[in-house]
Formats: structure tokens, C-alpha cells, sequence
């Protein structure tokens, strides 16, 4: 018996269909949580450690879930290999007896492989072609555009075709820069169509920043559009990527831009912008092409995509998907985690510049055949009711977010959401960073409304999908933890010293690093052009171990808490940053001898970037100085990574060999100077307090 009484379990709930008295209990539940008070039954104060309120025993959807785990651990390829049947429509069918191939010690994992297949067929043209496929609204919430799946398929295969007739051909890296409108999910789609391999660049990065990733993927073709929208401001994509034509070191690399004009009218021949030799204007050509193109038959581990991520030292690496498995696991976690079903309007506001509208934007809501929805804006353009008007207006039944955007919205109370009919919603989905059990909380009850099931979903670019998360109605929500591994994901906790599991301690919990003990489909195969790296960052730390970079918690009942990362990645707004790229662009600066950039815990950012810089000889500290500073950050990389906080010193914690010490940094940002451990390996201990008292004067 459950502490609410038999089959009951709030983490049944799930939409409209649900028992309303179960709800009724639930809430009731929630409110004395909220009011402080403790639970029945339950000994502990913490929020935190009681609302996994269920019994296991009598809850066989949970029992089925943990059935269906072993299973899919025991026998991974009967587990993928069933489901890549069932899932996609294959060209030639992969052979049963070789679905999984390789292993994560050498570093050879392969889904598939043999079978053929293409992307974007199955997420488009094997759908019905009547039935809406996404829905668009622009930066104004009166520019929206409804495409089904034949109006989708159609231009995509023209897209396709004006990429042939331009002379990309499979395997070329197409790099795409483009804002969130319909033609980059198109545009992505017509490269999985002819097999070219695209390498999306956040429209935030700087020219700087896109053309090293062009340099780095040695990509000829490069498509973007004139410009951005983004609450109410124009950002001029076009300019950019003229800046970033001229940062291309090797003149002859890049053979065509081809520019998207957001206002294009049928016919016309001015380009709104500036046209320079190598610009091709897209519209006009893609309007010439014919609506059809055969799927290019792909292998399913030939590449999909490749997509740069920020790591804890150098520069970005460029993580590489492959077909097959991607598709699946894409497909195979938004099904589940969201419980996709017929009609489902599906919205997961992030950007296609992240893995996340990869993923969750495009290619899953997609190959489901589901209504994905895109959006260009911010959640307060016009105001901060801007994501629950949405909801109301296209009865949007998922709805993904990031943490940082709730903490946001939380700030300007109840009455927002309030004001809107959220009664479509089934599911809240967040993801990018720990959600704090007080966001966690509001997004539950305010947005929710108490009905709606909360899915904290922690995964990786690296992983291709989620890796740990709850699932609607089949096993517990609880606020700010991930819960439990999806299905064929072997996830361990690792002690980082000795690299073995690590057992439970008395209390049944565990504290450790983040890794998984077995290939899955959607992990990404290599680095490209730099396996070495692939396999030092990810598969060599642990060897016959995926590691994540992340540090966790998993408590008594098996329920992950991921408490940060070990490297020295900032995660601000959920934006994945690495330290290398800020400190290269202070560096950058003539006035700078060395730099080192932190996270400082912030209440909605969760993270904010703090850098400590250190003067050459002959610059002073000045109000114009700190400008310029930032001003370098947003040229090199993107203006989202301009520093929260610098600070001059005179030196830095540094080890005796010349090491930097981020970890007192770290800890002296965030105030915690009573633990700041060992400083004695300093060469200069003396710094700590003239930091202490610099960081105390800024704050
Ligand atoms: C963090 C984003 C806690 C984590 C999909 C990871 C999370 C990094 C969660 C990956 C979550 C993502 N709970 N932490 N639900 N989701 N993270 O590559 O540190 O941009 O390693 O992928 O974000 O960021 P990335």
C-alpha cells in the first residue's frame, strides 16, 4: 500500500487522462509540501527526499519499466534491433545477426551498419502527406506558417536539388547559419536527403567563431539567410558571414554562400542585402528546382551530421552523428519521454543551433510523424506571457524548455500563466542543466497545473537523445533529479579516482562520475577528423566506459541527481561554454598576459562567466579596457559568452609547474572561502586574499 493508498502515484500524472481524484490527492500533497509541512508517513522535511511517493509493488507500469531496462541491458541488439525495424523504413535491411558491432574500449561502435536508409524520407515523405508538420511563429506572434508533410517534402526536395545543382554531393559538409525559421529544418532535411552532412552553427556565434568551424570541417558550401529576428531586434546573419568570409584563412575553401531573403517575393530580383561574388541567392534558385528528389541511400552509420561543442580545453571538436542510430534513438526518446501520441502539437522551444532542436525540434517530433513547433523568439517578446499564449493558441501538448527560461518566468509570478488556458498540455519536459526543485515546483503546479507530467531529461550533444530521464505514467517524477536511465541506456556512477563502480554505501546511496557501461544508438561515433580525441575525452578516461564529464548523485531508490560538471565547462542559460574559447578571446586582447574564466552560481543563468585577467606591463585598469574586453569575447565567440564579471588582479592561484588553480577561483566566486581546500601547492598562497577581497568589492 501506497502512503496514498493503493495505485496511487503522482507520477502517474499525465495529462487529462489520469484519475481526477488521484490528481486531487496529489495536489493536496504538493500544497503541504509547499506550506512546509511534512507528508504522511514520511520522516524527512526535504521536499526533496519525499515526493516520490509510490509503491513500487502495486505500480506495474514502474515493474514493466524495469522489466523492459534489464532486458533492453541483457540484449541490446534484440532490444534496437526490433525497434529499427518497427521505427524506419529501411532501404536494405541491416543484417539481424550484426545490429551492434564494436564496442566502447576500442572506440568502433556501430547500429546498423550494412543497412540503408534516408533521414529525411522517413521523417517526411513516409508520412501522411496532408497532415500538419509544423507549425512556425516568427518573432512577432502573428508571423506564424503551417506546413503539412507533403508541403515540407516537396520543398525540401527542391532544397535538395538546388544543393545538387550547386554540386554538393553525400559526404560534403554543408555548414548552415541561419535564424529559427522553417527553411533551417528544411535546409537540414535537404542534406540528409542527398546524404551532404550539415554542421548547424548557432546563429549567436560570432564571425570569428563560424569561420573557424568552417575552416575546422573544411565545408565549401555555406547557407544563410539575410537576417535574424529576435525580440523585436534585427541580426544581420548576411553581415556576419561576409566578416566571417574574410577570417577564412584559405580564400579558395568556401565556393558558395547561399543566402536565404526572409521577405523573398516570387520573382523578384533585388537581394536585400549586399550580393559579393560567391553569393548565390537561394530562393529563386530553389523555386526553379523540381519538387521531387530520391532519397540518396545512406548507410546506417555513414554521417548525418556533425555538430561543434564546447569541451574543457582547445577548441570546439565537431561531434559527429551517424544515420541509423541517431534517427532511431531521436525518434525512439521523443515517442517515449514525451508520449507522443496522434494530433500531439509538440514544442521544444530551443534553437537548431543546439543539439537539443536537432534532436527535439526536428529530427524526432518528425520521424514520428508528430506536429513539431518552431519558434524564432524569446519567452518575454512581446511579454513574458509570450510561451503560455502559444500553448493556448495551438493547443500545444508537450512543451520543452530549459530551466534557466522557467527561473525566468518564475520571477514574474503566478498570473502570467494563469491567465491562459494550459489545459492541452501533458507534458513539460526541461532540460540543459539541474532544474532546481523551486523551478522544478512552479513549472509543475503553475504551468501544469498539477496535471502534467514533468520530465527532467539529461543527455548530452554527445548522446544524440536522452540518457536519463523520467517517463510519463511509467516511473516517478521527482524535483531535481533525472531519475532513471532510458531504455538500453547501462548508466554507472564511477569513483574518479579508481575508475570502478562504486557500491552503495549503508544508506543505499552512491556519489561518483556520470558514465555508461554500454554502446546505445544515438552516441555520436568520433570527432571529426580527430578520432584521438574522441577516444581521450570520452572513452579513454574509464576504459570500456562512456564518460559523461558530469558529476552525480544517485540516492537509495536508484534516482540520478547530476550536480555539475568535473571539467571546466560553463553552462550558462543552458548554453553549453567552454573556458578555452573565452580565455583565447581575452588573451586575444594586446593588454592581456593571462586570463582564467569560471562559473559563479547565478539564480537564473544557473551559471554566469566570471574571468580573472591579468594586465601586461604598461596597461591600467579602466572602465574602457573591461569594454573592449568584452568586446573581444563577443567578436571571437558570440555576445550569449560576454563575461558577467571581470576582474583584474595582479596574478592568478597558480601551481608551481604554471597550472592554474580554477578550482580556488571556483570556490572563491561562489563565496564558499571557508572550504577552499589545500592552497599550499600555490606558488603564491598570498593571492587567495587579494582575491577574496576583489571579488568582494565587484560583488
Ligand atoms: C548538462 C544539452 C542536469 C550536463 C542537451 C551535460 C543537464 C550538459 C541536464 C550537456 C539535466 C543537460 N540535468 N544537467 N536534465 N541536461 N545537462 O551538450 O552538464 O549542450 O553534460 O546538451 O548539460 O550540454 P549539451
Amino acid at each position: 500500500m501506497g502512503a496514498f493508498g493503493e495505485g496511487f502515484a503522482p507520477f502517474y500524472s499525465h495529462g487529462r487522462h489520469h484519475d481526477p481524484s488521484a490528481v486531487g490527492q496529489n495536489q493536496a500533497f504538493i500544497r503541504t509540501i509547499a506550506r512546509g509541512g511534512a507528508a504522511p508517513k514520511m520522516s524527512s522535511e526535504s521536499y526533496n527526499e519525499i515526493l516520490p511517493v509510490y509503491d513500487a509493488k502495486t505500480v506495474s507500469s514502474f515493474d514493466k519499466y524495469k522489466k523492459i531496462h534489464a532486458a533492453s541491458i541483457a540484449d541490446p541488439s534484440k532490444y534496437w534491433g526490433d525497434l529499427a525495424k518497427a521505427d524506419l523504413d529501411w532501404m536494405v535491411p541491416f543484417d539481424d545477426t550484426k545490429v551492434l558491432q564494436g564496442d566502447l574500449t576500442k572506440g568502433d561502435v556501430r547500429w546498423f551498419a550494412g543497412g540503408k536508409l534516408n533521414v529525411a524520407y522517413n521523417a517526411l515523405d513516409r508520412h501522411d502527406p496532408d497532415a500538419l508538420a509544423l507549425i512556425w511563429e516568427g518573432d512577432e506572434p502573428n508571423d506564424i506558417r503551417k506546413l503539412t508533410f507533403g508541403e515540407m517534402s516537396n520543398k525540401v526536395s527542391q532544397i535538395a536539388n538546388a544543393l545538387k545543382a550547386k554540386g554538393v554531393k553525400k559526404g560534403d559538409v554543408v555548414t548552415i547559419y541561419m535564424p529559427m525559421i522553417p527553411e533551417l529544418a528544411m535546409t537540414m532535411l535537404a542534406c540528409a536527403k542527398i546524404g551532404a552532412v550539415h554542421s548547424v552553427v548557432f546563429a549567436g556565434f560570432s564571425a570569428e567563431a563560424l569561420a573557424s568551424r568552417i575552416q575546422a570541417a573544411k565545408s565549401e558550401v555555406l547557407i544563410t539567410a539575410d537576417h535574424g529576428l529576435r525580440g523585436g531586434k534585427n541580426i544581420a546573419l548576411k553581415y556576419i558571414v561576409d566578416q566571417a568570409m574574410e577570417h577564412i584563412t584559405d580564400k579558395d575553401l568556401v565556393k558558395n554562400v547561399l543566402v536565404w531573403g526572409r521577405e523573398y517575393k516570387e520573382g523578384s530580383s533585388e537581394a536585400p542585402y549586399q550580393m559579393k561574388p560567391k553569393d548565390v541567392r537561394m530562393d529563386p534558385l530553389v523555386a526553379d528546382q523540381r519538387p521531387y528528389c530520391a532519397p540518396e541511400p545512406m548507410d546506417a552509420e555513414d554521417n548525418l551530421f556533425i555538430l561543434y561543442t564546447s569541451g574543457s580545453t582547445g577548441m570546439p571538436k565537431g561531434l559527429v552523428h551517424t544515420t541509423g542510430g541517431y534517427a532511431l534513438y531521436a525518434k525512439h526518446t521523443t515517442k517515449t519521454t514525451f508520449d507522443l501520441a496522434p494530433g500531439d502539437i509538440f514544442a521544444c522551444v530551443a534553437d537548431c543551433g543546439w543539439i537539443t532542436g536537432h534532436s527535439y525540434v526536428v529530427y524526432g517530433p518528425l520521424l514520428n510523424g508528430a506536429t513539431t513547433f518552431m519558434f524564432e523568439s524569446t519567452p518575454v517578446y512581446p511579454d513574458e506571457g509570450r510561451y503560455w499564449d502559444m500553448i493556448q493558441r495551438h493547443k500545444i501538448t508537450q512543451f520543452y524548455t530549459a530551466p534557466t527560461a522557467i527561473r525566468l518566468l518564475m520571477r514574474y509570478g503566478d498570473e502570467p500563466p494563469s491567465k491562459y488556458d494550459l489545459s492541452s498540455l501533458k507534458v513539460l519536459g526541461s532540460v540543459g542543466e539541474p532544474i532546481n526543485p523551486e523551478a522544478w515546483r512552479w513549472y509543475y503546479e503553475i504551468v501544469g497545473r498539477s496535471e502534467c507530467t514533468v520530465v527532467d531529461t539529461y543527455w548530452q550533444t554527445e548522446t544524440g537523445g536522452h540518457i536519463v530521464t523520467n517517463l510519463p505514467g511509467v516511473t516517478p517524477m521527482k524535483p531535481g533529479s533525472c531519475t532513471l536511465p532510458f531504455y538500453g541506456v547501462d548508466a554507472v556512477v564511477l569513483d574518479p579516482a579508481t575508475g570502478h563502480i562504486v557500491e552503495p554505501d549503508a544508506t543505499g546511496r552512491v556519489e561518483g562520475v556520470m558514465a555508461v557501461r554500454q554502446p546505445w544508438p544515438g552516441m555520436a561515433r568520433t570527432c571529426l577528423g580527430d578520432h584521438a580525441r574522441y577516444m581521450t575525452v570520452y572513452l579513454k578516461p574509464y576504459p570500456g566506459y562512456y564518460f559523461t564529464g558530469d558529476s552525480v548523485q544517485r540516492d537509495e531508490e536508484g534516482n540520478h541527481f547530476i550536480t555539475g560538471r568535473v571539467d571546466d565547462v560553463i553552462n550558462v542559460s543552458g548554453h553549453r561554454i567552454g573556458t578555452a574559447e573565452v580565455e583565447s578571446a581575452l588573451v586575444a586582447h594586446p593588454g592581456i598576459a593571462q586570463a582564467a574564466v569560471v562559473g559563479k552560481p547565478h539564480d537564473i543563468k544557473g551559471q554566469a562567466i566570471c574571468a580573472f585577467v591579468m594586465l601586461r606591463n604598461g596597461y591600467e585598469e579602466s572602465d574602457d579596457l573591461i569594454q573592449e574586453l568584452r568586446l573581444s569575447v563577443r567578436s571571437e565567440v558570440g555576445s550569449f559568452c560576454s563575461p558577467d564579471m571581470i576582474i583584474v588582479t595582479p596574478s592568478l592561484p597558480m601551481t608551481r609547474s604554471g597550472k592554474i588553480m580554477r578550482r580556488i577561483l571556483r570556490k572563491i566566486v561562489a563565496g564558499e572561502t571557508d572550504t577552499l581546500g589545500d592552497t599550499s601547492t600555490l606558488a603564491d598562497p598570498s593571492i587567495v586574499d587579494t582575491l577574496i577581497d576583489k571579488v568582494g568589492i565587484s560583488d
